[in-house]
């Protein structure tokens, strides 16, 4: 897919569909940026006018609870209208195809649109076909990418470690039909994290993966010795053909983070899951409830850095509080 696709003739972000051939300093500046929005989370009127007059649609082909809700609250936040749209409300559903869709919303001045679909490349297709104002966010394309997600936990990791230079990071799970595995992969290599780790059965790990710059184990109290952060992920059941793990049980046996296994880590590892969890599944309730979890902690910054994202895209200055 061309990654020039979503940068304009300086270099900028025109819309962000994947983290693939981005520079650090892009990735750092949405990060920098999504630092001066957490504030208006903590204000009485959580709102800023940089978005004032923009339309956002929501454009959600799969479930989402987290990131349509917290772009929904980013967009409201920067004062932006926003509608949200699901399968049943779009007339996809007797048939119009989705560019259509997007065609006819683009006839009533939408100036973004945040894109959810199952199928890989989804949002890559609209934003080939959309006219030069019109921003795409790509928010979880089938297994490819889910770009915002990956900068919200880098923002997570930032802000409990500092930076990126001296950790270990470890992903568990089901990396083969992860979206999110493969988008944090990419942050963390552009950001210098120098050792990225993914465990999990063999039958869950692409083949090659580690053409991703990443470390590859089957053990999972192996990958995560001594590590500073560990990324729990769920097992994408829907995205499975076949049966791809003996038994849940054996599973959580294995690959699921219980208090004994965490203790591998470093005794001040964070714990992050994008959610939704599955409790008994892929982590006990005791690690993603106690003190090193920081998984709520990521739905939060979340907001923000989707504000940023959304800020960015649109040309909007925090500093100045408008639209350029
Ligand atoms: N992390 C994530 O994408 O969650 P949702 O499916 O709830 O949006």
């Amino acid at each position: 897919m061309p990654v020039n696709l979503q940068l304009d003739e300086h270099g900028k972000l025109r819309h962000l569909l994947t983290l693939d051939g981005l520079d650090r300093s892009i990735l750092k500046s949405i990060l920098d940026t999504a630092e001066t929005f957490i504030d208006v989370g903590h204000r009485e009127i959580k709102k800023v006018p940089l978005l004032r007059g923009r339309t956002v649609v929501n454009l959600f082909f799969e479930a989402s609870t987290r990131t349509r809700t917290t772009f929904e609250l980013a967009a409201k936040r920067l004062s932006a209208d926003v509608i949200n749209l699901s399968p049943e409300k779009m007339s996809t559903s007797k048939g119009e195809t989705v560019l259509d869709t997007v065609r006819n919303l683009e006839a009533m001045h939408t100036d973004m649109f945040v894109v959810r679909h199952h199928l890989s490349g989804t949002a890559h297709l609209i934003a080939s076909h959309v006219p030069a104002h019109v921003r795409i966010i790509n928010a979880g394309d089938g297994r490819h990418a889910h770009p915002t997600q990956a900068l919200l936990d880098m923002f997570t990791i930032r802000q409990h470690k500092g930076n990126f230079q001296q950790l270990k990071v470890a992903i568990v799970g089901d990396i083969l039909h992860s979206r999110v595995a493969r988008s944090q992969i990419l942050a963390l290599n552009i950001l210098g994290c120098p050792e990225v780790r993914v465990a999990g059965p063999r039958t869950l790990l692409p083949t090659h993966i580690e053409r991703m710059g990443v470390r590859v184990f089957t053990d999972m109290v192996e990958a995560l010795n001594d590590v500073d952060v560990v990324i729990m992920l769920r097992l994408q059941y829907e995205r499975m053909q076949g049966q791809l793990i003996p038994s849940a049980q054996e599973y959580f046996s294995l690959y699921g983070l219980t208090p004994g296994k965490l203790t591998a880590a470093r005794s001040d590892a964070i714990v992050m899951h994008p959610g939704p969890i599955n409790r008994g599944l892929e982590i006990d309730s005791a690690v993603a409830d106690g003190k090193q979890s920081v998984i709520l902690a990521q739905v939060t910054n979340g907001i923000a850095v989707r504000m940023a994202i959304m800020a960015q895209l649109m040309g909007a200055s925090a500093a100045t509080g408008t639209a350029q």
